[in-house]
Formats: C-alpha cells, sequence, structure tokens
C-alpha cells in the first residue's frame, strides 16, 4: 500500500509540476533547443562554466589558471560573476556576442544580498520588522540599481533555516522559523524577478544555499550537515520550496555534505527532490568551487570524477572550478557522460539567459543614465523606513525615548562606522553614501548636545581599547545626560566563515561599559551584531538595550527616529537570543519530549533541562518591545471544529494601552496535541503587522487554511492530521492567550 500511495504522489507532483509550464517558458527551451543543434560538444561545455575575471582566494581556493579573454573568445565561458563595474561587463559582453562563433551571450552574477547600491539592514535584522511588503520592495529596489549596472542576476535569497548564532551566516537568513522564512523567500524571489524577467528593472533570483547549509554541525561554517528526511523536510525545506514556487529560475548548491553526499554531487537533491518533486526548471549553479572541492570532501578522486558526479547530479553550472571545461569532453567521449545530459544541462541555461532577454538584446541591461536609478530619494526614504522597523527594543527602563535638549554622550566602535553598518555582502553599497548613528544624532539632537568618542576598535585588523579610550568615555559622559553605547560585533563578523565559539561583546568592550556604569549615568547600548548573542551582561548594566543590527545606509537615521521618539520601535526578533551559547540550539519551536521542564525559566533536573542553567533563550522568538503597550484579548476561535481541507479562523483583538501610536506584530502559533509524529510545541502559522493609534483597538482576523496545518509524515506524504490543536496569539512566542479547534 505504502508503495502504491508514493507512486501516486510522485505522479501527481510530476504532474502538476511540468504542467506548469509557461508559455514564456516553453518559447525559451524550443530557442535552446534549436542552438543547441548548432553548438560544438565543447561549445556546450562552455556554457556550464561561471569564471571570474580576478584571481585570488574570495571565500575559497577558486579560478583556474586560464586565458579568460581567449576563453570567451572561443565561447568556452557562459558566464562571469562579481563583476562590478558596468563598462567591463559590456566589455566582455560584447567580446563573447561579437567575437565568438555563435555569439551566444553571457550572464552576469552578483551576490547582492541586502542591496545593491543603497544597502538596506542585513537579511536577519529585515525580517524582524515582520513587514513582507518592504522587504519585497527592499529586493526590487536592489534588481532596480543591479539591472542598471549589468547585473544580470543575483546569487539571493538565502533561504537556509538556522537555529544556530555561532555560525556567522545567519546574518544574510531570515531567523529560525519556517513559515516566517518561506513568505520572506518568495517576497524577495517577487522583488527580483518581478513578472517579466526581459524587463531591464528586474533580474534573476538565486535560491541559496541548497540544502540545510544552515544546519552545519556545531555552527562553524561549511561543516556537515546530517538529520533526519523529517526534520529537513519539516524545518529547513519550506523556503526552498516558497521560492521554487514563487518563479526563481536559479538555484545555488551548497558546500556542505547533506546526508553524506556533498549538495554538489547529490543527485537525490538536485533531481530528484528539486526538479522532479519540487517542479524546479531553471538551473542549478555550484557554490564557489564546490564541484571541485568535492576531492577535499573524499567523494571524487579528481577533477574529472568531480565533473562526473556534479553533471550526474544534474548540477548545470560549475562556479570557478573548471572541471567541467577540462573533463566534459572526455567524459562523454569515454561514455561516462551522455550527450543527451548535457544537452539537458545547456538548454536550461540558455532558456533562463532567453528569459532575461539577452538574446534579443544582450546589452540591454547597460542603457540606464545610472543617476538617475541609483539612490533614488524615495528608496533612500524606504531604507530609513525599513531600518527603523527592522530594529528591535530589547530592554527599556523608560529612558527612551530621548528629550529634546538632552546631551548625549555617544561612545563606542559602531557609533560613527560608515562601513560595518553595512554589514556584510555590502554588494556595491558605498560607505561614502552611510549616515552613520553620529551624523544622524548630531542632526537630530544639535551637534552642541553630542559628544562623541570611539574608545575601542573592533574590526577584522583592529580590535581593543583605543589608548585612553575609557577615560575619555568617562568624561564625557560625566559631561553628559545620557550615554548611547554602541557596541557588538562588526559588520566583518557576519557572513561567510566567520563562525564564533564566543558570542558575547568582546571583552574590552564590556570593560567600557563597566567604565561607564560607575558614572551612574543612564546608559542605552545600541547593539550592532549580525547575529543573536549572549547579551546578558549587557542587558543586566544597561538601562535600555536598542538591536540595531547592522541597518544599511540609513541606520543613522533609523537609530535617531527610534532613540527621539519621531519613531516607536516595532521590530520582532526572528532569531531567538540564547541565555547562554551552551543551549544552542535554542529555538521556540522545539518538542515537548517524554519529560518536559517543569520551569523553562529554572535550572532543574530530571527533566530536558540543565542543571546550572535554565533552559528558556534570554529573549524568545517573536520578541520585541515598544515605547507603548499592547494588550491581547478577546480570543475567539470561530470555527472550533473544521473539515480538512478547510479554513480555521481565529480572531484576537489588539489595544494600544499606551500614549503614543505604535506598530506590532500580532503572531498566532499552534500546537499539533496528537500527531503522528512528535511536533513542536508551538508552530508559527500566522502573522500579521499592523498600527494603532494611542488608546485604538482593532480585531485582527486569522485564517489558516488546513493545508498550512501539514507536516512530513513518516511515509513522507505531506498532509495535515484530524484532531485537537491548542492555539495561541500574542506579540511573541510566549504569547499565552490560548484557544483550541479541532479537524475532523
Ligand atoms: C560564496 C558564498 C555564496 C556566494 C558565492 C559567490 O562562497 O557561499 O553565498 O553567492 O560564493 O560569491
Amino acid at each position: 500500500m505504502k508503495k502504491f500511495s508514493i507512486l501516486l504522489m510522485f505522479v501527481a507532483l510530476v504532474t502538476s509540476a511540468t504542467a506548469q509550464m509557461t508559455q514564456e517558458e516553453k518559447e525559451a527551451f524550443k530557442f535552446a533547443d534549436k542552438l543547441i543543434k548548432k553548438m560544438t560538444l565543447r561549445e556546450k561545455f562552455g556554457q556550464l562554466e561561471q569564471f571570474i575575471t580576478r584571481r585570488g582566494v574570495v571565500t575559497g581556493p577558486g579560478g583556474v589558471k586560464c586565458d579568460i579573454e581567449s576563453a570567451v573568445r572561443k565561447g568556452e565561458v557562459g558566464s562571469f560573476l562579481s563583476i562590478r563595474d558596468r563598462n567591463e561587463a559590456l566589455r566582455l559582453q560584447k567580446m563573447a556576442v561579437e567575437e565568438s562563433r555563435l555569439g551566444i551571450p553571457l550572464i552576469f552574477g552578483y551576490d547582492i544580498i541586502h542591496g545593491c547600491k543603497i544597502i538596506f539592514p542585513e537579511n536577519l535584522a529585515m525580517s524582524c520588522s515582520w513587514n513582507i511588503d518592504a522587504i519585497e520592495r527592499s529586493a526590487r529596489i536592489a534588481a532596480e540599481e543591479s539591472a542598471a549596472t549589468a547585473i544580470h542576476w543575483t546569487f539571493s535569497p538565502m533561504c537556509d533555516i538556522s537555529v544556530d548564532p555561532r555560525w556567522s551566516r545567519v546574518s544574510e537568513g531570515a531567523g529560525e522559523d519556517p513559515y516566517l522564512g518561506a513568505k520572506i523567500a518568495a517576497a524577495m524571489v517577487r522583488g527580483y524577478q518581478g513578472n517579466d524577467l526581459s524587463a531591464t528593472n528586474t533580474i534573476a533570483a538565486c535560491i541559496k544555499h541548497f540544502a540545510a547549509y544552515g544546519a552545519a554541525q556545531a555552527g562553524k561554517d561549511y561543516n556537515t550537515v546530517d538529520m533526519s528526511e523529517l526534520m529537513f523536510r519539516n524545518l529547513y525545506l519550506p523556503p526552498y520550496r516558497a521560492a521554487v514556487d514563487a518563479g526563481a529560475v536559479t538555484v545555488m548548491s551548497s558546500f556542505n555534505d547533506f546526508m553524506g553526499v556533498p549538495a554538489s554531487g547529490s543527485k537525490w537533491l538536485l533531481y530528484d527532490l528539486l526538479r522532479k518533486e519540487l517542479g524546479f526548471r531553471g538551473f542549478v549553479v555550484s557554490d564557489w568551487n564546490a564541484v571541485h572541492e568535492m576531492i577535499i570532501h573524499g567523494v571524487a578522486a579528481d577533477g574529472k570524477d568531480a565533473a562526473e558526479l556534479a553533471l550526474k547530479a544534474h548540477l548545470n553550472m560549475d562556479m570557478l572550478g573548471g572541471d567541467y571545461i577540462a573533463y566534459g569532453e572526455q567524459l562523454v567521449k569515454e561514455g561516462r557522460i551522455s550527450e543527451k545530459l548535457v544537452n539537458e544541462l545547456v538548454r536550461e541555461v540558455l532558456a533562463v539567459k532567453y528569459r532575461l532577454g539577452l538574446f534579443e538584446d544582450p546589452y540591454k541591461y547597460g542603457k540606464q543614465d545610472l543617476s538617475e536609478v541609483y539612490y533614488r530619494p524615495e528608496n533612500m526614504q524606504f531604507a530609513r523606513k525599513v531600518a527603523a522597523e527592522s530594529m528591535v527594543l530589547l530592554k527599556n527602563d523608560g529612558v527612551l525615548p530621548l528629550q529634546k535638549g538632552v546631551k548625549i554622550a555617544l561612545i563606542g566602535p559602531f557609533a560613527d562606522a560608515p562601513k560595518d553598518q553595512l554589514g556584510a555582502w555590502r554588494g556595491l553599497g558605498d560607505e561614502k553614501r552611510s549616515i552613520t548613528f553620529r551624523t544622524a544624532l548630531e542632526e537630530r539632537f544639535g551637534k552642541e548636545n553630542v559628544l562623541y568618542t570611539k574608545a575601542c576598535e573592533c574590526g577584522r585588523y583592529k580590535n581593543g581599547l583605543i589608548e585612553g579610550g575609557v577615560e575619555e568615555a568617562v568624561k564625557i559622559a560625566e559631561q553628559s545626560d545620557v550615554v548611547l553605547l554602541s557596541i557588538g560585533l562588526s559588520g566583518w563578523h557576519s557572513g561567510e566563515s566567520r563562525s564564533r565559539a564566543d558570542i558575547t561583546v568582546p571583552a574590552d568592550q564590556q570593560e567600557l561599559l563597566d567604565a561607564l556604569k560607575k558614572t551612574g549615568k543612564k546608559i542605552v547600548v545600541l547593539l550592532s551584531t549580525g547575529r543573536a548573542m549572549d547579551i546578558r551582561n549587557e542587558v543586566e548594566k544597561a538601562d535600555a538595550v536598542l538591536l540595531t543590527w547592522h541597518g544599511g545606509t540609513m541606520a543613522g537615521p533609523a537609530v535617531a527616529d527610534l532613540v527621539s521618539g519621531d519613531e516607536n520601535p516595532s521590530g520582532h526578533l526572528t532569531m531567538s537570543f540564547p541565555y547562554y551559547v551552551g543551549q544552542i540550539p535554542v529555538h521556540y519551536n522545539s518538542k515537548n519530549t517524554g519529560r518536559p521542564a517543569k520551569s523553562q525559566f529554572k535550572a532543574q533536573g530530571y527533566s530536558a533541562s540543565y542543571v546550572d542553567i535554565q533552559n528558556a533563550p534570554l529573549f524568545p522568538f517573536g520578541y520585541g518591545l515598544s515605547y507603548t503597550e499592547f494588550e491581547y484579548s478577546d480570543l475567539k476561535v470561530l470555527t472550533p471544529t473544521v473539515e480538512l481541507g478547510g479554513v480555521v479562523k481565529v480572531s484576537v483583538k489588539v489595544t494600544n494601552k499606551g500614549k503614543v501610536a505604535g506598530d506590532d506584530v500580532a503572531q498566532l502559533y499552534v500546537h499539533d496535541v496528537v500527531a503522528e509524529t512528535t511536533r513542536p510545541v508551538r508552530e508559527l502559522k500566522g502573522f500579521e503587522r499592523l498600527s494603532l493609534k494611542a488608546g485604538e483597538s482593532k480585531i485582527v482576523e486569522f485564517e489558516i487554511p488546513t493545508s498550512e496545518l501539514a507536516y512530513c509524515h513518516t511515509d513522507l506524504s505531506w498532509k495535515a492530521d484530524k484532531g485537537d490543536f491548542d492555539v495561541w496569539v500574542g506579540a511573541d512566542s510566549y504569547a499565552p492567550l490560548k484557544g483550541k479547534f479541532t479537524i475532523k
């Protein structure tokens, strides 16, 4: 019976996936098939190679020793990455189109991760806005600026779920939750690709890093990933699937081995799952040299083996490794790879180039007047707003918002740090366009009211207290009413290959905080970071903590808007902040176990807990304070029972009980009380960002199709159970307001 139901599911999936092929895709593949008939085998492998024009070790060994320009003229290069200059891109394009035998245009890819010229908050920060429209708009703006720069393709969105802030690439993702991560991934694909890939203000998206790269063991980048298929399908797959469903035309295979096989050589991942089950019809590019690195993984004896493994896994394009062009023809001649397979891989690449309009006009993405596209005022204003919405107020004893005329001591390594506030993966961001905390605060409160000193360094090359820095900091603190202390981790500490075992604030910055604490002045910590951290020390000693993340080009005005009260903080955490690094992985959607802790906030034995610290994180998923107070009441389950296939309806009343207007994020969580497998104690299944004036109330209605309550069963079927469910609504994952419903 089981085999028959899997076969049925397989047939249904295949028909549904291929049935969705659009007219545009059919036309693109038809064009590609015609062109392939004219191509030599070598030219075909040329389309499957991506090179870089500068040699060098950026994120790992890569780049082959070859004369790039003669390779272009021979049609042996299909793509370049990291071409930052439009004229250089157009020069290479002209060479490919006008000097190679068939004139097949190049496709240019780049890491436009959270903005191109205007840099938005790092992705983890932006996810804390819970503002899906804003996240889509940030991708749209990034696409416009990229397309004008002849960047046709971005290696984004990064869809990797992660529950481990030791892994520095959490800064590029959307936090720990699959439901929110899926919404954000789809929004970014829509933002980049729009409705017409051939338009000169849209670019190809790239779902990365496929797959489960964020589950690297011990939080060490590139490390092994191994988990049950159920866990993968329930917690890590949803954002990738959502991005495929949103129409992303490329995917990037990840560095890590996954269930024993490096992703770049995994036919199960790249073909059976990605194409046959999810219905993906674009092309897969490897991560940087990841095909060649399968030798180091120990599954390929040499480059030729690695190429064979990756080609058979249906990996279309080799980023930088050079093994496809080096060994592809031999592999076909030796019968190890069929030319039929090569044609399939090539057609998927050519079809994307066709859909981008590159065959119609290879130079179309280089004609706009950049001064009309870059840094549009309305986009800069938007960047300021989304940066403010991304910041999270973690503690406030009332010292915030600051009153007019207050004298501020602004201290710390990130208060006047135009490059650091851009975070990692800064695209074509220009630190000269950054508006720093210092600049914005001087403008908002008056230069004479802001005393500044850096006091210590933090970054790639310089770390530690500056000579006399603490003394200077104490001096200006004593001359001020309040201290704004900008500490945490630098932009260099975010992004690739920056994993840390210690996720506390650097010791020299803690020393600075202690010295300032002795002055007795009120202290507001402005926390710069690209990851969740253990900030118990700072929360205990500061009177307020505002998580500023790495807020991008307009981070300064956003901070000024928030600390002055011009804007009310509204960010909510999308990644738990651990109480201690030893808790990791700590996340809200954990399982109950057979011996749950009696209290999440007390150390205890004889339960799934610690005898030395609490179970609960310092700050939970969904948490965020405001300058006002929101009350959740009158939770109503409007559908106490609902048929499978129906819609669960829940409403709640939200009231702004305070004196100022504010935004909050109403969150809905469910628990499947008795399921076929153990299920998370809470799962996010709905949220709404709402604005309320002082004293205003609003009834928020949630509608959850039972299909959203589906999960992977032990027979790998994806379906919801009949039975009882608990439901909560509130302002974070501890929401106490509870109801029940039953699926019949
Ligand atoms: C890097 C990253 C990947 C990026 C690629 C191209 O190693 O892992 O996210 O897109 O190389 O720069």
